[in-house]
């Protein structure tokens, strides 16, 4: 890209309860439909969708002003409090379509965790809460859940090359899941899916 003819510089308003970003580039909902096959209990999803007039789960603001190498896409993502079973809500889940490229996660208000894991198998989790940085190194696949009782929204910075690919989990989703026991978050492995 020209100098000439790279976009300004410029400070983009949000807001850091609701995450809504009112000049943003991009925006998208997923609705609790929209995340069938995710969830462990695949019961309790069919009554909530049912029951609650198929809720959005979480949302996304996206900003963008050039598809040029070295820009960067950020934005916002808004998980909203809740449980499918006695899972947490969930974003979907992906790696970056060029793998060595990493992301930071900044929390601005709720609370929750990042699940991430390699190809190799390894996984890690990570704290998304006000006042920390989450680094997502590169290679790392990354789902977002929202463990508190209202909407977790956090800030999110990547390069606009980094590109999402949600295919490469597969549709065994991640190996670790995040799920409430007497009161509290427990990170466990993903049990085997019944056949
Ligand atoms: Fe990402």
């Amino acid at each position: 890209m020209k100098q000439s003819n790279s976009p300004f510089p410029r400070s983009v308003t949000f807001s850091a309860d609701t995450g809504v970003i009112p000049d943003a580039t991009a925006h998208y909902q997923k609705r609790l439909s929209d995340l069938r096959g995710l969830f462990l209990d695949s019961e309790a999803l069919e009554r909530r969708i049912r029951e609650e007039n198929d809720a959005v789960c979480y949302e996304n603001y996206g900003v963008s002003y050039s598809q040029a190498e070295g820009d960067l896409f950020f934005g916002t993502t808004i998980i909203y409090p809740g449980k499918v079973g006695s899972e947490y809500h969930i974003t979907r889940g992906h790696y970056h379509r060029k793998r060595n490229h990493a992301e930071t996660y900044q929390a601005l208000s709720g609370q929750g965790l990042v699940l991430l894991e390699r190809e190799d198998g390894t996984t890690r989790t990570a704290e998304l809460a006000p006042g920390k940085v989450t680094y997502i190194a590169p290679f790392w696949a990354h789902r977002s859940i929202n463990t508190s009782d209202v909407p977790l929204v956090f800030l999110w910075t990547c390069s606009i090359e980094a590109g999402h690919d949600y295919e490469g989990l597969g549709s065994r989703g991640m190996r670790q899941v995040v799920v409430e026991r007497n009161g509290v978050p427990s990170v466990e492995d993903r049990p085997p899916r019944p056949v």
